[in-house]
């Protein structure tokens, strides 16, 4: 494994315990001959996330895909990744898309300004089917916009370019850093990581608390649903996958008592 692209929230991180977990396992790995990049790949803007590192025992990542995939930001050369955001811009326009839901689809409510991005417009819309999804996909299409639906947890909804979400996103900074994507690993537990398990040829971990949809968009695949929730289960799935002795590796881990 020379990248491991991971969600955070509900996958290795849920409170202080977790955080803890996962950094004294990655602490291991970066032991390893070949030290893999860790990538955090989560919904969460990035000053959100970067806040949440600097207030956690979360490892600092190599690099954040913030906003479902949206910005991209180099940790060691501290910058934004200009490059990937001139990969979004085609055929694309935030007010476009906010003017419209707002005007045509009931029950639905903008996020809070700071969930926003100018490639990320984000809503809350409880308990909808594909059915509902749909019917928005196509009130963009008609404004000859190319946007991509992804629905998580039962009630965010993002709305993205195309070409953006986590998998995308992935994709691009794999070949960025000239890196296989057989050589690379995911963990994740919700509707938004599902694009990250069908970049082909990567290993990948559901953890066992992942909400149904996960587990169906990412069956028949070859994902790896681990037995224990959250940082222990992605210990789990990428211990099995590395061949480390989990025993010896857990042990590390208890930390926290
Ligand atoms: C995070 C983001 C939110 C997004 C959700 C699902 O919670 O803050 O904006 O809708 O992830 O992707
Ligand atoms: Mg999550």
């Amino acid at each position: 494994m020379l990248l491991f692209s991971t969600d955070i929230d509900g996958t290795i991180f849920d409170g202080p315990e977790t955080a803890e977990i996962f950094a004294a396992f990655w602490k291991n790995l970066r032991e390893l001959p070949e030290q893999p990049l860790l990538v955090y790949n989560t919904g969460r803007s990035l000053d959100d996330v970067r806040g949440l590192i600097s207030g956690t025992s979360l490892p600092s990542p190599d690099f954040i895909i913030a906003g479902v995939g949206t910005e991209m930001f180099d940790q060691a050369e501290g910058r934004l990744m200009d490059e990937w955001k001139e990969a979004l811009s085609g055929n694309w326009n935030f007010e476009t898309v906010r003017n419209l839901v707002s005007a045509e689809i009931e029950d639905i409510e903008a996020q809070p300004d700071e969930c926003q991005n100018e490639f990320k417009c984000s809503w809350y819309y409880h308990d909808k089917n594909g059915n509902d999804l749909d019917r928005i996909g196509k009130l963009i299409e008609s404004a000859g916009l190319e946007a991509q639906v992804i629905y998580s947890s039962n009630r965010d909804l993002d709305i993205l370019p195309r070409q953006a979400n986590k998998g995308n996103a992935l994709r691009w900074l794999a070949s960025w850093r000239n890196i296989p994507l057989s050589r690379v690993a995911v963990a994740g537990d919700s509707g938004n990581d599902s694009s990250m398990f069908l970049v082909d040829d990567t290993f990948g971990v559901v953890v066992s608390n992942a909400e149904d949809a996960l587990v169906s968009a990412v069956a028949g695949g070859n994902a790896y649903l681990s037995e224990e929730p959250c940082a222990r289960g992605v210990i789990e799935g990428l211990s099995l996958h590395l061949g480390l002795d989990t025993q010896s590796l857990s042990h590390d881990s208890h930390t926290s008592g």
